[in-house]
């Protein structure tokens, strides 16, 4: 994990070290490593991506997926692995990848990503987990305790903001704070709560004009005065703009290295008396600490890996990550007895991660063809290409297409895979579009016309439109599914594997439909949230839209009866949720149960209804169980903006139990007591807050209805009916002397103000 070359001497702190030593162990040694201080006995250790495998490059190699590196076990990537739901699952994945960086001598894999999905176009969301926070903060958490399982840390990215890569490095994301707290840091905040990563990586982007690498409030206040944070702040790759600055925000250690430059301005900063030297102690020390720890966790495993082992997982974690869409007829799973005609270039080159500084070198490399070739047997499977997938691949599209056509005609069952071809989405650029390729919507038409017993395999990192949805009998959703994809959709097609996963993202009918559709990609540098709290399903829901599949549908080949809900407010206060689930079919499955809480007539703005908890239930074919979830308390708090503090506020929540957020199978109402609110009056506040405050209240209210008892005269010529405090209750009491006149002082209102205060 160290340069072995160099002695440790793990007490070595701070005060042994001078200025300059301190100053340089806040920026990288190399691309991927710290700065070792030979003097002192400090290694060097080393960082590297991620997320959905180990990426070690070579000595001086390239952030953007260019060169080689290692080979390592490829599992489904966030977009795939999300889709299972399963906090279990996810952290037996993360323990694999821990030990993979172990064996490697790798002090810190660089993951996960859990930035919102805010629209389907960002280049990057197969790196991220879900279009809601719940959903990437419990999985996000349930990857930091595997990886860090293994004595290697993990680097909780991109924090925050990021959810788009047009002009990444310098927009500002334009987020009001209800939505960057309860939509974009939400996620982050579970994770760091839970889980501790060891560091965070700061995004590139800007949030509300001010750099995320320079950002006290982001770094300090909230990521470790309010979540209480205790790793370091590490920059993403090049992230930095003014280095002291943001050392002074808390951005300990910059990456890769500056070659010296900014650690020369940290101590010309602290020389001419601008930087005060603790700052470079804090960040110096936090760097120390995480060698420490590198140190402690260093030899613990130590390989050769188990590549068979970490495979089979790849392909378990694999087959639960694909989502079953649509099935009707019960088209699938295939009788091995069926003929098949696969077609489509992705069966035989499966596209199973995405482009950037994530791609991993894969251990070994299925494909669905051969893996449907080996239970089907050679005679019930043909192959068609029926379209091409790079440019440089020349083949007629005709020729390809009336093969493919011929093929299916022939065969019982024609399987077709579609797909995003690599290019389409990447690291550092969006989409412009959510289609697939003219020429496979085409194809498909093509083949529809000659066999209507057409499945359609998708690979895709993010949502793509399906216009075809009503015409194709089967969809699986397979996203990209890593390097044992391919085996992994044979096992689903042919019902080895009963498909368990759902969708962490809305597929909507169009993209114009999206939330982020007119604000996404900003311009100017500013990219503005216009769309606030309604992101994903939140939209949808608020907008009462069609959808093409909603978020958390996913089908099983066995069904799943949902009993009466029962909720209950815990001592703890949180909510406790009870069903009971049958698999009513004759297989054995697994569902994904939701909960998701509405409070009608709430006084702020809210989603129709939001996910709250999850579990994945596996149940034997005819079983029944009582589910027991539960929904913590501070998840029920919104961002009170005035208090500028959590608030749950008191009322009569719906707790709805549901197999989809479109799907509630069972409603329950729990009283919910909320807090207590401190907002300060001031002279700002209205009338109608003035009326609520527990001491100004009756005070106010009393003199008012004087006053209101000697204004007879005006009152009458008001029309019948009409509620003067409703007319009058946004009023600033500050400005109530303009009524009130010198009934209501200015003195005497800021008296009032002191005193409800005090
Ligand atoms: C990416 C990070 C990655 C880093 C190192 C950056 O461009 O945004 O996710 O960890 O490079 O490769």
């Amino acid at each position: 994990m160290t340069d072995t070359l160099i002695d440790v001497r793990t007490a070595v702190t701070v005060a042994d070290l001078t200025l300059e030593e301190k100053a340089s162990l806040t920026s990288g040694g190399s691309f991927w490593k710290t700065k070792a201080i030979e003097r002192a006995g400090i290694p060097a250790v080393m960082v590297t991506d991620g997320p959905h495998g180990l990426r070690k490059q070579r000595e001086g190699g390239d952030h953007l997926g260019l060169g080689d590196s290692v080979p390592a076990t490829c599992f489904p990537p966030a977009a795939g692995i999300g889709s299972s739901w399963d906090a279990d699952l996810i952290e037996r994945v993360g323990e694999a990848l821990g030990t993979e960086t172990a064996i490697e001598d790798v002090a810190v894999l660089l993951g996960p990503g859990i930035n919102i999905k805010r629209s389907p176009l960002c280049g990057r969301n197969f790196e991220y987990l879900s279009e809601d926070p719940i959903v990437s903060g419990v999985l996000g958490a349930a990857i930091v305790r595997g990886i860090q399982s293994k004595g290697v840390g993990t680097s909780l990215k991109h924090f925050a903001a990021n959810n788009q890569e047009h002009d990444r490095m310098r927009a500002s994301s334009e987020v009001d704070e209800r939505p960057l707290r309860e939509i974009y840091l939400r996620g982050f905040q579970r994770v760091v709560e839970d889980a501790q990563p060891w560091t965070v990586m700061c995004s590139y982007n800007r949030i509300n004009g001010v750099y995320a690498s320079e950002d006290p409030w982001l770094l300090t206040q909230v990521l470790r005065d309010e979540w209480g944070f205790e790793g370091l702040v590490v920059s993403d790759w090049g992230a930095v703009n003014e280095r002291v600055t943001g050392l002074a925000a808390g951005m300990d250690l910059e990456m890769p290295t500056s070659n010296g430059t900014t650690d020369a301005q940290i101590v010309a900063a602290v020389q001419d008396g601008s930087l005060d030297e603790s700052v470079v102690d804090v960040a110096a020390g936090r760097v120390l600490d995480l060698v420490r720890k590198a140190e402690a966790g260093a030899g613990s495993i130590t390989g050769p890996l188990d590549v068979d082992a970490h495979h089979a997982l790849a392909r378990e974690a694999a087959g639960r990550s694909i989502v079953l869409l649509r099935n009707e007829g019960g088209i699938l799973p295939l009788a091995a007895s069926s003929s098949v005609a696969v077609i489509g270039a992705f069966a035989q080159s499966p596209r199973f991660q995405g482009a950037g500084s994530s791609m991993i070198n894969p251990t070994r490399l299925d494909n669905a063809l051969d893996e449907i070739v080996a239970v089907a047997g050679s005679d019930k499977v043909g192959y068609a290409q029926g379209f091409t997938i790079s440019a440089k691949d020349t083949a007629d599209a005709a020729d390809l297409r009336a093969a493919a056509v011929e093929l299916a005609a022939a065969q019982d069952v024609a399987v077709v895979f579609l797909g995003l071809p690599a290019a389409a989405e990447s690291e550092g650029y969006d989409r412009e579009h959510i289609d697939l390729p003219a020429v496979q919507l085409e194809l498909l038409d093509a083949v529809l016309a000659v066999n209507p017993n057409t499945v359609v395999v998708l690979s895709n990192g993010s949502v793509v439109a399906l216009p075809f949805a009503d015409r194709v009998p089967a969809i699986l959703e397979g996203w990209l599914l890593g390097q044992a994809g391919g085996a992994a959709t044979a096992d689903v097609l042919y019902g080895a594997v009963n498909p368990s996963a759902k969708l962490t993202e809305t597929i909507p009918l169009r993209l114009q439909d999206t939330a982020a559709f007119l604000d996404f990609g900003g311009s100017e540098g500013r990219v503005r949230y216009g769309e606030g709290l309604f992101v994903g399903y939140r939209w949808f829901d608020a907008r009462e839209l069609e959808v093409a599949y909603p978020f958390g549908h996913g089908l099983s080949y066995t069904s799943f009866a949902y009993g009466e809900a029962a909720a209950s407010v815990t001592p703890a206060g949180d909510i406790e949720v009870r069903v009971t689930v049958t698999n009513t079919g004759d297989r054995d499955g697994r569902e994904v149960v939701q909960v998701y809480t509405s409070l009608p007539g709430s006084a702020v703005q809210r989603a129709v209804r939001e996910l709250k908890t999850f579990a994945s239930v596996a149940l034997a074919a005819g079983e029944s169980r009582e589910v027991v979830l539960t929904v913590r308390r501070e998840d029920l708090a919104y961002w009170n903006v005035r208090a500028q503090e959590w608030v749950v506020e008191g009322g009569d929540y719906t707790i709805a139990v549901a197999a989809s957020s479109r799907d509630l199978r069972s409603t329950v109402i729990v009283a919910v007591e909320g807090d207590a609110v401190a907002t300060p009056l001031s002279r700002e506040s209205s009338l109608a807050e003035v009326f609520a405050h527990p001491v100004a209240g009756p005070i106010v209210q009393g003199a008012m209805a004087q006053m209101m008892s000697t204004m007879d005269g005006a009152a009458s010529i008001m029309p019948e009916g009409v509620d003067m405090m409703a007319m009058m209750g946004s009023f600033p009491i500050g400005r109530i002397g303009m009524i009130a006149g010198p009934d209501f002082s200015a003195e005497q209102i800021d008296q009032l103000i002191a005193m409800a205060n005090a």
